[in-house]
């Protein structure tokens, strides 16, 4: 079975028992539907089908990887109502439809959003009920880390701070490493962290899904810039419009291409073992550089 089938059956199930978690949980309120229609309306789930592939190779339940996987699209829900807010990309479009602030109003969204980020650590906490308390901490103690002042929140507040400015490689890539690396690398990593699996398995993974995250941003850059409203469900152009200092400004096309390329084949030879164990892994990488939406 080719990639894409795999991701959109994945894509499938997890939207009708996610879709069912989330109406257990919410209620009629304004808040509540705002909620619903950030999170619920046509994402990629492409952190779930991550987890659900780490979750495989660590041997978690497909249970304990739906719960960590619903936690992780709350998470990045939140992060995308309020990307879109006016005061960060002032985005009126998401996933094809008026971004939530159109949809609702904008202290709905701002609220929808944090109470998406709040209920990510409700369902992480509240679920995975056979599991020992502390790999429970340790897990949602890294989420915490991923997530905050020196990851995803920081990658933002870099990404704003980073308009109309001409910038290092390096420093773009730090600030793609914290707004998408980080939650890319628990999507990978939390199965391997809740099994308690070795330090050197658990970076291993780490390692990973920060790769991915990073060939996942320079794409969502390239398609910003080539894609169309129609595949891309979001306004194209908007970071050029808005001086995004994007390493595809800096470098261009090809060479961005190259660079993740380079870093697939280095992670390749670092991880040879784990590779050969898990080929599918590299293809991923590779779907991920292709992608078109
Ligand atoms: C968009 O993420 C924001 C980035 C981190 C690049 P996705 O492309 O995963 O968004 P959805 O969930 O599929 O809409
Ligand atoms: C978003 O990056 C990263 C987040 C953590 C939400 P972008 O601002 O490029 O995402 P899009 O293009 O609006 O989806
Ligand atoms: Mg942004
Ligand atoms: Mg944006
Ligand atoms: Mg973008």
């Amino acid at each position: 079975m080719n990639l894409n089938t795999l991701i959109n059956i994945n894509k499938k199930k997890f939207d009708i028992k996610f879709k069912s978690l989330l109406k257990k949980k919410l209620d009629k309120s304004s808040l509540s539907n705002a909620m619903f229609y950030g999170s619920m309306n046509g994402g990629k789930r492409i952190r779930p089908f991550l987890v659900m592939e780490s979750a495989k190779i660590a041997k978690i339940s497909s249970n304990d990887a739906f719960f960590i996987a619903s936690c992780i699209e709350c998470i990045h829900s939140y992060s995308l109502i309020h990307d879109d807010l006016p005061s960060m990309d002032d985005d009126d479009y998401r996933r094809g439809k008026l971004s939530t602030h159109k949809k609702f109003n904008e202290a709905t969204a701002i609220l929808a959003g944090d109470a998406l980020h709040d209920l990510a650590f409700e369902l992480i906490s509240g679920s995975l009920k056979n599991k020992k308390d502390i790999s429970k901490l340790k897990l949602i103690n890294y989420l915490s880390l991923c997530i905050g002042h020196k990851g995803l929140a920081l990658g933002q507040a870099l990404d704003l701070e980073y308009e109309n400015k001409i910038l290092s490689k390096n420093k773009i890539l730090d600030m793609y490493s914290r707004k998408t690396g980080k939650l890319f690398e628990f999507s990978f990593s939390a199965p391997f962290i809740l099994k308690d699996k070795s330090k050197k398995d658990i970076q291993f993974a780490k390692d990973y899904g920060m790769l991915f995250g990073l060939i996942f941003q320079v794409i969502d850059d390239l398609i910003d810039e080539i894609g169309t409203f129609k595949k891309i469900g979001k306004t194209p152009g908007k970071d050029i419009q808005q001086g995004k200092s994007t390493l595809l400004q800096l470098v261009g096309k090809k060479q961005v291409i190259n660079l993740c390329k380079n870093k697939i084949n280095t992670f390749s030879k670092e991880h040879k073992k784990s590779i050969s164990n898990n080929p599918r892994l590299i293809k991923m990488l590779e779907f991920g550089l292709e992608r078109v939406n």
